[in-house]
């Protein structure tokens, strides 16, 4: 019923050959098990608009929680991603690798973003593979993490843009501190998949800050070490943005990143989330 080209070796796929405004229930759920596959699809070709979006997004489940935006006129639960033409602020939504608000009690399972004008360079979006790289792992590390809990906050990232407001003469500087710590939330830091029982890394650069029972010196290099595992080359997946291409990933399965690198031009993009369970 679809058309699946597989994008890198590790995960992500083009999927060509369907109208996502118009989606009958096989076609649905084959959608469905190639997103738990590949981690990530890629729909070119689909001038769908909010409402599309927003129905296409409840064929998955509820809307997420947004912990960042108001979304559009009459669709809250589309959020604007879009960066006007001119130089590049010191804030970028996106930066860095993360998974989608690790730090809420439950997570959205799965994000879509849809663009609708693209830059004529850069603007990418980066994606790697937390399954492929948990499978990469060695028994004795797999048997470390078992039942590890890890620990998430964004609190460093809202002081350092309230900092920012205050005084702009100061860089840019995220820095999280012990206390980011205390109002933190605890998952585990290897998540399985509610429907496939694939094992991912549940570590990102922005939100995981420690580990449950563990000093700050103890988990730290396992953290580094972790990050670095999961960003090795042989995991990543590279999307290159037209105009009216959908993406969707399972944040259980990846991460991603977004990158500052197309200024002085404009970027239009639209997202949407599926509320997550209580990660398992
Ligand atoms: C997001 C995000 C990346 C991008 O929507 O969650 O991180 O490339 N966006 O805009
Ligand atoms: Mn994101």
């Amino acid at each position: 019923l679809i058309d699946v080209e597989a994008l890198a070796a590790s995960m992500g796929a083009v999927v060509r050959g369907v109208d996502l405004a118009g989606l009958d229930d096989p076609t649905f759920a084959e959608i469905e098990r190639a997103l738990y596959h590949h981690g990530l699809l890629v729909f070119p070709d689909q001038k769908i608009g909010h409402a599309d979006q927003d129905a296409l997004t409840r064929r998955f489940g509820e809307h997420g929680v947004d912990a960042y935006t108001d979304g559009v006129p009459g669709f809250p639960d589309i959020q604007p991603v879009v960066r006007e033409a001119g130089p590049a602020p010191p804030i970028f939504f996106g930066a860095n690798w993360h998974t989608d608000s690790p730090f809420l009690p439950r997570p959205p399972a799965i994000s879509m973003l849809r663009s609708v004008e693209v830059p004529p360079f850069g603007g990418d979006t980066l994606y790697t593979s937390t399954r492929q790289a948990y499978a990469g792992l060695s028994d004795g590390m797999k048997a470390l993490l078992d039942g590890m809990r890890g620990l998430y906050s964004r609190s460093h990232l809202l002081r350092a843009i309230q900092q920012w407001e205050e005084d702009q003469s100061l860089p840019f500087d995220i820095v999280p501190g012990e206390h980011d710590l205390r109002d933190a939330t605890a998952h585990p830091l290897v998540r399985t998949h509610p429907v496939t029982g694939h094992k991912a890394l549940y570590v990102d650069e922005n939100y995981t800050l420690g580990i449950e029972g563990l000093r700050r010196a103890e988990a730290t290099p396992i953290l580094a070490y972790l990050l670095s595992q999961v960003t090795k080359p042989d995991y990543l997946c590279r999307v290159r943005w037209q105009p009216n291409m959908l993406a969707m990933w399972d944040n259980r399965l990846v991460l991603h990143q977004a990158f500052d690198d197309f200024a002085p031009h404009r970027r239009e993009m639209y997202r949407s989330t599926v509320l997550g369970e209580v990660p398992l």
